[in-house]
């Protein structure tokens, strides 16, 4: 399949229309070129280098999309939310809610989530086994943490040149929404930047993970750091029986 060029965003207007909408599958090449403008502008390069590995040529790209597809695939619970600018049509932000409601469910999406990391770093490198590290440490945390029926947030961005203008909250309020009509709690695993996002929309920091082991990896590692973050069920109100 060929890729259209990448599209250089650049958003100078103050007035800007945004519309939140389901991604489709032709969607996902624009969508994962955004996802990488967002997280190779921010700050938390090292773990980013393990879960999508840049640089972002398009090359990489198109792993990372094909990666993700696959993984919805599999467990088929995920939805795949975009924003565009409606006056130039471009993907601007983005994000994955996986919505587990019943103990089915769980369990299916519970299953595809140990991964076994052969897309980062040679077979058998230091790389590769340090990456598996990270990976089984923050799965790890998942499954012991989301049982029973929940919304996780899996993925959540908007283009630096869109910050700030609301598409972040539209993308997080589609799943909190959800969550809330299923009395179901929310996770999400949040970077610094994130964190506030989603306190706003009233999740809390239940953990500040700090993946660090310097006696196994040595000490020039940057530790891998993130806050995993709970959002409770709302009580569900109970219909009268008729
Ligand atoms: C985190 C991230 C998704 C937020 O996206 P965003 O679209 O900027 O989010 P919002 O615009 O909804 O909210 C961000 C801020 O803008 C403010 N805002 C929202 N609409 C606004 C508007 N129309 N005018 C001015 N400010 C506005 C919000 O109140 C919020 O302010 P605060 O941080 O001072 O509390 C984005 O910064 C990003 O992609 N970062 C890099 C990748 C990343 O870390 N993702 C999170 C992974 S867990």
């Amino acid at each position: 399949m060929d890729n259209p060029p990448h599209e250089t965003l650049d958003c100078n207007s103050t007035n800007v229309s945004l519309q939140l909408s389901l991604a489709t599958e032709s969607d996902l090449h624009r969508f994962t070129v955004c996802q990488f403008d967002a997280f190779y502008n921010g700050p938390d390069h090292d773990f980013l280098e393990i879960i999508f590995p840049g640089p972002p040529t398009d090359e990489n790209i198109v792993k990372v999309y094909k990666r993700q597809l696959a993984l919805r695939e599999q467990h088929g619970l995920s939805t795949v939310l975009k924003v565009e600018d409606t006056k130039t049509g471009a993907i601007v932000a983005g994000a994955q809610w996986s919505i587990s409601s019943g103990v089915d469910d769980n369990a299916r999406h519970l299953k595809h989530q140990l991964a076994n990391v052969d897309w980062c770093g040679e077979e058998g490198s230091d790389r590769q086994k340090y990456a598996q590290w990270v990976m089984d440490e923050f799965l790890g945390r998942r499954i012991e943490r989301m049982q029973g029926p929940h919304a996780s947030l899996d993925l959540c961005f908007c283009h630096p040149s869109y910050q700030r203008r609301g598409a972040g909250t539209q993308l997080v309020r589609w799943g909190c929404r959800r969550a809330d009509e299923l009395g179901i709690p929310a996770f999400v695993e949040a970077t610094a930047t994130g964190t506030r996002l989603y306190e706003q929309n009233g999740f809390i920091v239940t953990e500040a993970v700090r993946l660090h082991d310097s006696k196994r990896w040595g000490k020039d590692r940057t530790p891998v750091v993130y806050n995993f973050m709970w959002r409770p069920p709302k009580p569900q109100i109970a219909r009268p029986d008729i």
